[in-house]
């Protein structure tokens, strides 16, 4: 059997191992790139750690077996836990709070409380509609901009009936300004050698202002709806402020509503807005599957403001959004630790604390899972969803630890697709190129 110390390496330049290797802006694309050449597991050494890559369906199998493997909390996010804290995507599963964070929020996630955000949903969509709808001939949209001012809007709106009011200003609103800053420099600890992350004196001044800043604009909004008691606001924090652990007892302290509530915001907008603009391109470039979308919001909406039972029979625009996160899963690694010595699939020895990143975007060009035509963009694949296997689509992670967003993504993305497909004609006049930006 193979040990995991002799992997397949791209060259290394001394102390900085594979560094000078990876693009700073573009790190995902760079381990894409390397899969390519060096195969579906490989490694890459960065100052003082290892990374070991999966990419194909069979070694993400066993990565995926829960038995064996847990999430593992690495370098990038133990540096966002500085303002996300032990919230549910930076917390370990060993963690008394990401257990009893789950319990408490599953509720909100669910089928049914999509309902409950479905009419807040539509409010925003409609503002982007009538944004779009009222520029002058000329005018461009920067897509990618103003899907993230739809999304973050959302999430302000149904988590904490907070209106960010993105699309009543010209730049993002700070609190975005500050986020984005301070994911880049946690992003940035991760690339710096330990004496050059010392010398960053008012890069580090900056981030801690950054995030003063987001903790009191959240710290306020609980204080605030604290003082107004409860109102029977049917929104994530009112079920935080209110729910009980089922097997503890126990709710959640104000800290952790607070790392709660942030990490929503990083975890639910960009994601989301992402895929949107994603799909987006893959529509401009495939006049025949834009066709096909037309054709069903014509007969499932008409010129109806979408119901949600109507958003439910959107059955091809769910699979355009499917195969848009195929092809680019907007939250595109995560890593996994073996809990015991193991082995993968019998061909590589592992020992316990090993661990593995799986490199989403590779894992969905698997030719032996989805074909030569890997790369082709075909939302038709998810015709038959059973016919896919298990773990060889994981835009959402895995198990326990998966997104617990995906419901409310899923339905916000369908209903703002469809309901753009409703409103506008969709042209490729700029022979637009895909150039696909970075950030957590
Ligand atoms: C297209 C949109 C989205 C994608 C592709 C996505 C993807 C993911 C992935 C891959 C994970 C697992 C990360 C890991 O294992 O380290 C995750 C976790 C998570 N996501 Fe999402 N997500 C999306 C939208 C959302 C939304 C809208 C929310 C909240 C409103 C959200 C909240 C979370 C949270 C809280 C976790 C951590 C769950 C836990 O470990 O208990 N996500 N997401």
């Amino acid at each position: 059997m193979n040990h995991i110390e002799n992997l397949p390496q791209p060259k290394s330049y001394g102390p900085l191992g594979n560094l000078p290797g990876i693009d700073k802006e573009k790190p995902v694309q760079s381990f894409m790139k390397h899969a390519r050449e060096l195969g579906p597991i490989y490694q890459l050494q960065f100052p003082g750690r290892v990374s070991t890559f999966i990419s194909n369906a069979r070694f993400a199998a066993e990565i995926c077996d829960e038995t064996r493997f847990d999430k593992k909390v690495g370098p990038a996010l133990q540096k966002v836990r500085a303002f996300g804290g032990d919230g549910l995507f930076t917390s370990g599963t060993e963690e008394p709070n990401w257990k009893k964070a789950h319990n408490i929020l599953l509720p909100s996630f669910s089928q049914q409380a999509m309902k409950g955000y479905h009419e807040k949903m539509i409010d925003l969509a409609s503002q982007l509609i009538q944004k779009w709808a009222r520029l002058n001939p000329n005018e461009e949209v920067d897509v990618p901009d103003d899907m993230t001012r739809l999304t973050l809007d959302t999430i302000g709106l149904c988590g904490f009936n907070y209106r960010f009011n993105s699309f009543y200003r010209e730049d993002s609103h700070p609190f975005i300004e500050k986020m984005v800053r301070a994911l880049d420099e946690s992003m940035s600890q991760t690339q710096r050698l330990g004496i050059q992350d010392k010398l960053m004196v008012r890069s580090k001044r900056q981030f801690k202002e950054d995030i003063d800043y987001m903790f009191n604009l959240v710290d306020q909004l609980i204080e605030e709806r604290k003082q107004a008691g409860d109102q029977g606001e049917d929104d994530l924090l009112g079920h935080m402020l209110k729910g009980k652990d089922p097997e503890t007892g126990e709710a959640l302290d104000d800290e952790n509503i607070r790392f709660q509530i942030i990490t929503f915001l990083i975890a639910g907008h960009e994601t989301t807005s992402g895929l949107l603009s994603f799909a987006m391109y893959y529509l401009l470039k495939h006049p025949d599957k834009l066709q096909k979308a037309y054709e069903e919001v014509d007969e499932v909406l008409g010129d109806d403001t979408p119901s949600y039972k109507q958003v439910k029979q959107l059955k091809y625009v769910r699979m355009i959004l499917n195969e848009a996160l195929r092809l680019w899963p907007t939250a595109p690694a995560f890593s996994v630790y073996a809990k015991e010595d193991t082995t993968l699939d019998g061909e590589y020895e592992v020992e316990k604390g090993d661990t593995f990143t799986l490199l989403i975007p590779e894992l969905h060009r698997d030719t032996t899972v989805w074909g030569d035509n890997a790369e082709e963009f075909n939302p038709e694949r998810f015709e038959n969803p059973a016919s896919i296997p298990h773990h060889a689509y994981k835009p959402f992670g895995n198990g326990q630890r998966a997104c617990i967003g995906q419901q409310f993504a899923l339905h916000e993305a369908t209903l703002v697709l469809g309901m753009v497909l409703q409103h506008f004609d969709l042209e490729d006049h700029t022979d637009y190129e895909l150039d696909v930006k970075e950030t957590l």
